[in-house]
This record gives C-alpha cells, sequence and structure tokens, in this order.
C-alpha cells in the first residue's frame, strides 16, 4: 500500500515552511526565510517574526497542493510544529494546521521541532537505523541525542550556557560580519589562519558530558578589541575552537553510548564545513558511517516535520486539536 502523503508546516522560528512528503519522496516543499525582516535588529524579532508567518502560511500551503496538482482532500494527516520555540510563531503554525485538519477530517501530529531534526537523516538515507548518536546543532539547540527510536531519544548532553549557532551569530554580531551569523563567520575564517590565537576550549577534556561556549564568545569579544584590524584570523581561531569542542563531546558521548550504528548531524550549524569535515574524520576513525543530510534539510524546513509526522502515525500515535503550542519542550 502506498505511503500517507503528509502536509508539514513549520513556523517555530524565522523560517515559514510547507511540504508534502509521501514516504521518503518530497512531493513539493517551499521555505520563506525571514532573513531580511530580521536583519536591520542583527537577531531575529518574535513578533516581526510571528506576523511574517501570518502572511506567508497560507500562500504557501496553497503553492505546494498546486504544485503537487491536489486539493487538501488527498493529503492524510497534517504535521505541524508545536514547539519548542518562539511561541507567537509555533502558535500561528500549529492553529493553521489544527484548522486545516479539522476542515478536512484528516488526523493531526503535532510534532516536537527537535524530533523533526532528530528523525530528518532517516527521510533522506533508507538505511539508518536505530540506534544512532545525533550531534543536534543549531541556533536553539546544541545537543548530543542517542535516537533508539521514534519518540525514545536519550539526552546525553546539553549546552550549559548558549547554542553553537548562537555563538556563531554572536561572533558575527561582535565582527560585524553580518546577519545570519554562522555562515559569515565561516566565509570570513576561509582568509584566516586558525592557530592566529589562542581561544578556550570550554568543558573540553572534563569528565562532565556538556557544552558550553559563553567563554569562549567572552574570549573573541576581548581578542577582537585588541586586534580590530584581524577579522578573518579571529573568525578562523573561533572556529577551529568550536570544532575542538564538538569533536571532544562527541568522542565522548560515543565511548558512552558504544552501540550506536551511525554518527549523524543535523540542525542549522551542521551546514559548516569545517564541523562536517572533523566529524566526517572521527566516525571514520570509529568505523561508524557518517551521516549529514543536506544543508536543505539541516536548516529548518518543513519536509523533517511531514517526515517525523509520518513516522510518529506510523507508531499509532497522533494527537487531538487541543494539542498545546509548547514554547519549552525538551525531547
Ligand atoms: O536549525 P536552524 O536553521 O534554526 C534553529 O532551529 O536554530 O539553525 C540556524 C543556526 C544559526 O545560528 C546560523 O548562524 C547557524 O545555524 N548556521 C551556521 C552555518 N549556517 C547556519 N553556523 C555555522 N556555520 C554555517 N555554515
Ligand atoms: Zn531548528
Amino acid at each position: 500500500t502506498e505511503a500517507p502523503l503528509i502536509l508539514g508546516i513549520e513556523s517555530s522560528c524565522d523560517e515559514t515552511a510547507v511540504a508534502l512528503v509521501r514516504g521518503h519522496d518530497i512531493v513539493a516543499q517551499r521555505v520563506a526565510s525571514q532573513d531580511d525582516a530580521h536583519r536591520i535588529y542583527g537577531g531575529v524579532v518574535p513578533e516581526i517574526a510571528a506576523r511574517a508567518h501570518v502572511e506567508a502560511l497560507e500562500p504557501m500551503i496553497a503553492a505546494v497542493l498546486a504544485e503537487a496538482g491536489i486539493g487538501l482532500d488527498d493529503v492524510d494527516a497534517i504535521a505541524a510544529t508545536a514547539g519548542p520555540g518562539l511561541i507567537g510563531g509555533v502558535m500561528v503554525g500549529l492553529v493553521t494546521g489544527k484548522a486545516l485538519a479539522l476542515a478536512a477530517g484528516k488526523p493531526l501530529v503535532a510534532v516536537n521541532h527537535l524530533e523533526g531534526h532528530a528523525l530528518s537523516p532517516r527521510l533522506v538515507d533508507a538505511n539508518l537505523q536505530f540506534p544512532y548518536l545525533l550531534l543536534l546543532v543549531s541556533g536553539g539547540h546544541c545537543q548530543l541525542l542517542k535516537v533508539e527510536g521514534v519518540g525514545r531519544y536519550r539526552r546525553l548532553a546539553t549546552t550549559i550556557d548558549d547554542a553553537v549557532g548562537e555563538a556563531f551569530d554572536k561572533v558575527a554580531k561582535i565582527m560585524g560580519l553580518g546577519f545570519p551569523g554562522g555562515p559569515a563567520v565561516e566565509r570570513t575564517a576561509r582568509g584566516g589562519d586558525p592557530k592566529a590565537f589562542k581561544l578556550p576550549r570550554p568543558l573540553a577534556g572534563t569528565g562532565e558530558p556538556h557544552f558550553s561556549f559563553a567563554g569562549l564568545k567572552t574570549a573573541v569579544l576581548r581578542t577582537f578589541q585588541a586586534n580590530p584590524d584581524r577579522k578573518a584570523d579571529i573568525a578562523a581561531s573561533f572556529q577551529a575552537a568550536v570544532v575542538d569542542c564538538l569533536i571532544d563531546r562527541t568522542r565522548r558521548a560515543l565511548d558512552a553510548a558504544p552501540d550506536v550504528t551511525a554518527l549523524v548531524v543535523a540542525g542549522g550549524v551542521a551546514a559548516n564545513g569545517a564541523i562536517r569535515a572533523a566529524l566526517t574524520e572521527l566516525a571514520g576513525s570509529r568505523g561508524l558511517p557518517f551521516v549529514a543530510p543536506p544543508g536543505w534539510l539541516c536548516t529548518d524546513n518543513a519536509a523533517m516535520i511531514a517526515w517525523a509526522g509520518a513516522e510518529r502515525m506510523a507508531a499509532g500515535d497522533t494527537d487531538g486539536l487541543d494539542a498545546p503550542a509548547r514554547p519549552r519542550w525538551p525531547l
């Protein structure tokens, strides 16, 4: 029998996204970035984000249905992000999903955004088996998760202060490199020497499983104040410090979870080439496959939400129209 056709909706941060997914097939999808609306503020403004989701969402849903040449009645279920994230935006997407589910008489799956990231590698890699170790690195999160099955996530590490993407964004802001910060820092680092400045590697080498980036960010601020004309060297040295921290913590997690079948990375920061290269090497040294979804699937999108919805539905797990929007929702 044919896999169900799922309409996915994502609106938890500053990307409005809609996708139609059937099995491993992405039938149609749209992602609208709000970068231009937030750029002058140097960061995401929640109220502006929520209003932009309201404007963008309905035409995008119409557009993916039109591209697929179908109507709402042909969709088998609606999957919408219900958190965690900026609550105004989450409510826009979730309420829209509820309205569609009610109007079409189809089931709703209220998806945890982190579960979307965690399961997304299975959308593009049909061979990826549980359990796998996931390094989830985004603007809001920095976690190591042992993904044991759908709905079964063991958190091995999290950040005690900033998320790693947040650190990239703040470093970009300190040096005036532009927004969003991650790609700008990576671009700037290409022209610099990663050994130019000795920056701290917070928590590296410790028995403590977690991440920390606040001290590194502060060290970058001091270094830049003393060397304002060395942006490329500072960006490269910062990126090298981040890589060392991520690798040290991931190595530790692999020691603690020796039964995993693969090392997987997801989240917006997974687009970073230096981080990918270092993780590839680490996985290779352990004889594990390294799975990194393509860039568009690493950053926020609705295909991963539709896919997580499909996995949850296959497990017999759907939600009522009373599903709450949750600003905080640990996996
Ligand atoms: O997953 P995502 O799109 O949104 C969240 O759920 O947070 O991740 C966005 C984050 C931002 O902090 C952005 O600066 C960072 O991912 N990012 C990068 C790169 N591309 C995006 N960080 C480092 N290097 C990159 N190439
Ligand atoms: Zn995300």
